[in-house]
């Protein structure tokens, strides 16, 4: 039997509705805050996330799913592609191509599939969905205040309100300017230097490289050095303290509490400034709802304009996964209002006539076939939790007045075609 490759999952009804559920419900908030859909390519030129992302990130190192493009065509060939492990690279990509700033655009969200060679376990996969947001424009429309960041913390708050998700924890962070990073790196490299011969294969190159990423080490036994190890805080400038302090007061001012994580450093480079991460108690390890952060530098360093930049992404599965603590797809699915029965031969096509006219009333109708017996098609209508039955037989037809059966009451009455939809759309 074929089977989906690893770390691949089939979303299936009834739990689709919760997804479904949830993306209305995100698309509904976006729409109140002003953001404009935006669909990217889900592979992209390695080279994207390579600059982007960061080459000594374990996202770019080793999660990435890579290969060379086998094209005929010379200009193809040998281009190096990647499916998209995140969607801020592609979204600042897809602004500074199209210019969007000269639209007046700054306020994007995305929703789709995301790429990673994880090591599948509950609420990690290879392939996840992200709702994605993101913030970017010249700094003359206001992009760099930190009124976006805590907007951005307002809107995930009344996000998952709206969703139903209510235990979230905000862990917020400031990781500076490339300036404080270089001067922080310089003194995680003299600490880390005594103790990194104790620590993992990864730890001992990073802290070559790029210490700053030694704290997204997982190892249990390099834990105990990690948590000695200085902290970002004391090397923020005073612009970058400035703005970490007043994100702070909006974030009081509209009563979003919030826990600072010092050690929120976030397993991506283009990181500035603000940092933050929601967890939810019910997920277990993988309890990261959702991060984001402050990116001022990537669309410079993608070949862009200067452009600040702020966004988060939603781990979807996360969050459907998280909604099932307290919603049931089942509470959000809508079952048939209807199940269509025709009784005879022939009834098909008086059946199909009076589906399409109870659907254009927004029905859900679901249709039966006539070769079932009576018995099979209130079955039928039972399984799939219709709430009514109408029945198409010669008798009705010629009457042009159905027979329509409530089925948890067991309630019938004989109802004139005209009067149907009303009748069933009455509660
Ligand atoms: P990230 O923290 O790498 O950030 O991913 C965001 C969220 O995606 C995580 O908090 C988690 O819920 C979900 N996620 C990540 N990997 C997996 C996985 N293997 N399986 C299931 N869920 C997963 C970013 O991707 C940034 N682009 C966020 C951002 C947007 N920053 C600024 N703008």
């Amino acid at each position: 039997m074929i089977k989906s490759p690893r770390g691949t999952r089939d979303l299936l009804p009834p739990d689709t509705a919760l997804w479904n559920f949830v993306e209305a419900a995100v698309r509904d908030v976006f729409r109140a805050y002003n953001f404009h859909e935006i669909r990217t390519p889900i592979f992209e030129s390695t080279e994207l996330f390579a600059r982007g992302v960061g080459e000594e990130t374990d996202i770019v190192s080793k999660e990435m799913f890579t290969w060379e493009d086998r094209g005929r065509a010379e200009s193809d060939r040998g281009q190096s592609l990647t499916l998209r492990p995140e969607n801020t690279a592609g979204i600042v990509r897809a602004y500074i191509e199209h210019k969007l700033w000269e639209r007046g655009l700054n306020k994007f969200f995305s929703i789709g599939p995301m790429f990673r060679r994880e090591r599948p376990q509950k609420g990690r996969y290879r392939q996840f969905y992200q709702i994605d947001a993101e913030v970017i424009g010249p700094a003359t429309a206001g992009s760099q205040s930190p009124v976006r960041d805590a907007e951005i913390l307002e809107l995930l708050a009344t996000l998952l309100d709206r969703v139903g998700i209510t235990k979230w924890t905000l862990e917020l962070n400031s990781v500076g300017c490339p300036a404080d990073r270089a001067k922080f790196n310089e003194a995680l490299r003299q600490a880390l230097a005594p103790v990194v011969g104790k620590m993992c294969a990864d730890c001992q190159r990073r802290a070559v490289t790029n210490p700053l990423r030694v704290f997204d080490c997982k190892v249990p036994e390099d834990q105990p050095i990690i948590s000695t190890l200085p902290t970002i805080t004391q090397f923020l400038d005073e612009a970058c303290r400035t703005h970490y302090e007043e994100v702070k007061q909006i974030l009081n001012a509209v009563q979003i509490p919030y826990q600072e994580n010092p050690r929120l450093v976030r397993g991506l480079d283009y990181y500035q400034k603000t940092t933050f991460e929601f967890t939810h108690g019910a997920l277990g390890a993988q309890n990261a709802i959702l991060g984001g952060g402050r990116y001022d530098g990537l669309s410079e360093a993608l070949g862009g304009p200067a452009a600040p930049g702020i966004g988060f992404a939603i781990g979807e599965d996360r969050l459907v996964l998280s909604l099932t603590e307290t919603a049931s797809a089942e509470s959000v699915l809508r079952k048939p209002d209807v199940y269509i029965a025709p009784l005879g031969a022939g009834m098909n096509r008086e059946a199909a006539r009076l589906a399409r006219e109870l659907r254009r009333h927004d029905l859900v109708v679901d249709l039966g076939d006539e070769s079932f017996r009576i018995k099979k098609s209130f079955e039928a209508a039972d399984k799939m939790g219709a709430r009514y039955i109408l029945i198409v037989g010669e008798n009705e037809v010629a009457a042009d007045a159905f027979a329509l059966k409530h089925l948890a009451s067991g309630e019938q009455v004989t109802v004139p075609r005209a009067e149907l939809a009303q009748r069933i759309l009455q509660k």
